[in-house]
């Protein structure tokens, strides 16, 4: 359905060119919901707004239903309004002076040559209806919520039946519990209708909850692609595992098959090491906070036990974050249930070895 090849864009500034886009590629299947997730300027708007005709790439080539819409090296550029796109921006610019209903029309009435008076009505309703703002259709624009006036944009995104959704930050102007609620009925709208849509985001809990395939970008390039589930748990470098959740980081060398020895005499971990891990190699074992349980009873030097002392317990209803200090370590658990253990209490702590991901120190 979408294709990116070898994208690259740069921009002239003050101080020279910038390259925002650095050559990536990925494939996006019909019906997909694909994220491309990453901290502020690592290329992500750059990336969408070439897909949608916006910025003319530097290089590379960019092909949405077969057709190929970019390819600057073969002087190919086709305008964003004759590519089957829909957009839902940041700021998604609800006019004022429109009622709901002709707000969702504009796109139709725009169109060459506009579709007839009573197509138009059935197609703005049905994008409403979609959306569930149905009843609101003679409501002025400027007396709706944030959520209302979000679900506008996408009905208006959707109401010329594109091929292609593009949606960048469209919850970052809600506040967090409707931006929660949003999260579910946005990605259950799209599926409804089978829509493939790109998003971005900044919030990675909004790109695991909501997508099919991850793009973690970094500085202009694709850092890890795959399931919100795979990515989580198998990042590749530490800064996929670091930006998609708390990682805990550890620090030690291979001290034989399938073991690490941690800094300081903090332990000894038997985790599951590849070939590529040699004895005495400096490592970092990140493991996340789910993937501690915390003990009170003493494994006395047992392999994944280390001992640390609960230095504070953040009550966050559902659950609790405890802070634990072992050794220089400050480690983060998360424990879901009531913990019978107080701050200051001596306890252990068992760290589930097949959910570490271990790194080489030097590497990234
Ligand atoms: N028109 C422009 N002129 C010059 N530099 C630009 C332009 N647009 C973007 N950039 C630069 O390109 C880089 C990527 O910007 P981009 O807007 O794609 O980031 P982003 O991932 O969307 O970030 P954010 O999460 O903050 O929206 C940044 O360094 C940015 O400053
Ligand atoms: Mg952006």
């Amino acid at each position: 359905m979408l294709r990116v090849d070898r994208l690259s864009k740069s921009f002239a500034t003050p101080d020279g060119m910038t390259q925002a886009v650095k050559g990536i590629g990925f494939e996006v299947a019909e019906g997909e919901f694909y994220t491309l997730v990453g901290p502020s300027g690592c290329g992500k708007t750059t990336t969408l707004r070439c897909i949608a005709g916006l910025e003319r790439p530097s290089g590379g080539a960019i092909t949405i239903a077969d057709v190929t819409v970019d390819e600057p090296d073969a002087g190919v550029h086709v305008p964003s309004h004759l590519r089957d796109i829909g957009m839902v921006f940041q700021s998604y610019a609800i006019w004022p002076h429109l009622n709901v209903f002709e707000n969702v029309a504009y796109p139709l009435r725009v169109t060459k040559p506009a579709p007839v008076k009573s197509e138009i009505e059935q197609r703005v309703m049905d994008s409403l209806q979609l959306v569930g703002m149905g009843d609101l259709a003679r409501r002025s624009a400027t007396k709706l919520s944030g959520g209302q006036q979000q679900r506008v944009a996408l009905a208006r995104a959707l109401v010329r039946k594109p091929k292609l959704l593009l949606l960048d930050e469209p919850l970052s102007n809600l506040d967090a519990k409707l931006r929660e609620q949003m999260r579910v009925e946005l990605e259950e709208m799209v599926a409804r209708v089978g829509l493939t849509t790109i998003y971005v985001t900044h919030d990675q809990a909004e790109a695991l909850s909501m997508s099919d395939r991850v793009a973690v970008m970094s500085e202009g390039l694709i850092a890890q692609e795959g399931s919100p589930r795979d990515v989580y748990a198998r990042p590749s470098t530490q800064f996929v595992a670091s930006f998609l959740g708390v990682a805990n980081v550890l620090t030690g060398i291979v001290g034989g098959p399938d073991t690490v020895v941690l800094d300081d005499g903090a332990g000894r971990l038997s985790v599951p090491l590849s070939n590529g891990f040699e004895t005495g190699a400096r490592i970092r074992v990140v493991v996340r906070p789910e993937d501690i349980e915390i003990r009170a009873d003493g494994a006395d030097g047992a392999d994944n036990c280390i001992a640390g002392r609960l230095e504070r317990v953040v009550f966050e209803g559902a659950q609790s974050e405890c802070f634990i200090r072992a050794k220089d370590y400050r480690i983060r658990v998360r424990v879901h249930q009531a913990t019978d253990a107080r701050e200051g209490d001596d306890i252990w702590l068992r760290i589930l070895p097949d959910r570490c991901v271990v790194f080489h120190q030097d590497g990234n």
